[in-house]
């Protein structure tokens, strides 16, 4: 039996429950958590903007060391450090096949079947896959980055989505250059980790905005070297600091229609616009079929940064490595699963970095 924070249904409170997870099947791997960190898609999935089968374990930016392996795993032993990784590929569908594997056809198979149970039977489904926020889980061999050396175990959880995702909406997505101005919209975990990433690429200057004024600091400590409360004239103050122009790229990292639209509004005639960002399936976004050709803009979304995690997070661990990313930064609070309740409410007010839970 494990510790877990186990969401009952849809818009319930989450309850702290024990679990009886099963020795890992053929492909499968136990893994015991050293730390999760707390996305805002957790909150997304626990207040229904997202689907999820429940009742779930959610969290879904994790690492941990493996406790053991079923039969044929061969990438993994018992006592390895690893990352989990909420879109694993399968390697043999289309999109994996044109070398797309971040959208591979049947990466969110797992959430849909159960993985563990409650002590009276009850099946339960793992969040985006993973199931996080919990002690330990069981996930398929895909579903494991080995840890490169030298990054911490505990802080590599947010290689898991924040960062993986962030700085591959930069590099990997929008491919930003060395003296490219970046505007990023929303400085959650996800924002800020876009913000490093700029700044790793040499991008100037990089626009900060928030609704929440006390982000200033934690943005300009993550590169930002502007920062502005979002209102209706953030487009033009974007134009003002970038020689009446707009920005060359902007991210989105809210996940929601209006700032999708306020982000791209503030791009430069042929900027572009990543959305990173995951909004709600009635939230629409609008431009005029006169203002998308008169500005020529680009817009697009990519999911966890167009990132294909086995390349991807040995360069971030070089990042690490050189300081040049700073995993320590983004976590602002390091909590117990007791607490996961306390992370969703800071978040829901637009407080502080990233959530941890430690174990
Ligand atoms: N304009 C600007 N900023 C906003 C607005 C707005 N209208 N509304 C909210 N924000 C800010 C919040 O103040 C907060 O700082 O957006 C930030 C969101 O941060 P988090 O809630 O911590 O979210 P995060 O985990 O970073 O995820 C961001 O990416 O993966 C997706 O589902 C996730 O859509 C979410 C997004
Ligand atoms: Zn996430």
């Amino acid at each position: 039996m494990v510790r877990a924070a186990l969401l009952p249904a849809v818009g319930a409170p989450l309850e702290l429950v024990e679990i009886e997870l099963p020795e890992p099947g053929p492909g499968r791997v136990r893994v015991k958590l050293a730390a999760a960190g707390v996305c805002h898609s957790d909150l997304s999935l626990s207040n229904g903007v997202l689907r999820a089968k429940t009742p779930v374990v959610l969290g879904h930016e994790g690492a941990g060391t493996v406790v053991s392996v079923g039969e044929g795993v061969g990438t993994v032993r018992p006592g390895d450090q690893v990352v989990l990784n909420w879109a694993p590929a399968c390697g043999h569908c289309h999109l994996c096949g044109i070398g797309e594997p971040w959208l591979c056809e049947n990466s969110y198979a797992a959430s849909t079947e159960t993985y563990a149970a409650l002590p009276d039977g009850t099946g339960l489904y793992p969040g985006l896959g993973v199931a996080a926020f919990a002690e330990e889980t069981v996930v398929a061999e895909n579903a494991l980055i080995p840890l490169p050396q030298g990054v911490p175990l505990t802080s590599a959880a947010l290689l898991g989505c924040a960062v993986l995702t962030g700085y591959g909406a930069v590099h990997n997505a929008a491919r930003v250059r060395a003296g490219e101005s970046v505007l990023v919209y929303g400085l959650g975990g996800v924002g800020l980790a876009v913000l490093q990433a700029a700044r790793i690429a040499g991008a100037a200057p990089i626009i900060a905005v928030d609704v929440s004024p006390e982000k200033e600091e934690l943005a300009r400590r993550h590169g930002a070297t502007d920062f502005l409360v979002a209102d209706d004239g953030t487009a033009k103050a974007v134009r003002k600091l970038t020689g009446g122009q707009g920005a060359d790229h902007a991210f989105e990292c809210v996940g929601r229609g209006s700032t999708v639209r306020a982000a791209w509004s503030a791009t430069r005639r042929g900027g572009r616009t990543t959305v990173v960002g995951i909004g709600g399936k009635d939230d629409l976004v609008s431009f005029s079929a006169l203002e998308l050709f008169h500005f020529a803009r680009t817009i697009g979304a990519c999911v966890y940064g167009n990132s294909d995690p086995v390349k991807d997070v040995p360069v971030l661990a070089e990042h690490v490595r050189s300081g040049a990313l700073d995993l320590e930064a983004l976590i602002t609070d390091r909590i117990t699963l007791e607490q996961i309740p306390d992370a969703f409410e800071r978040m829901a007010r637009g407080r502080g970095g990233r959530s941890l839970v430690v174990f």
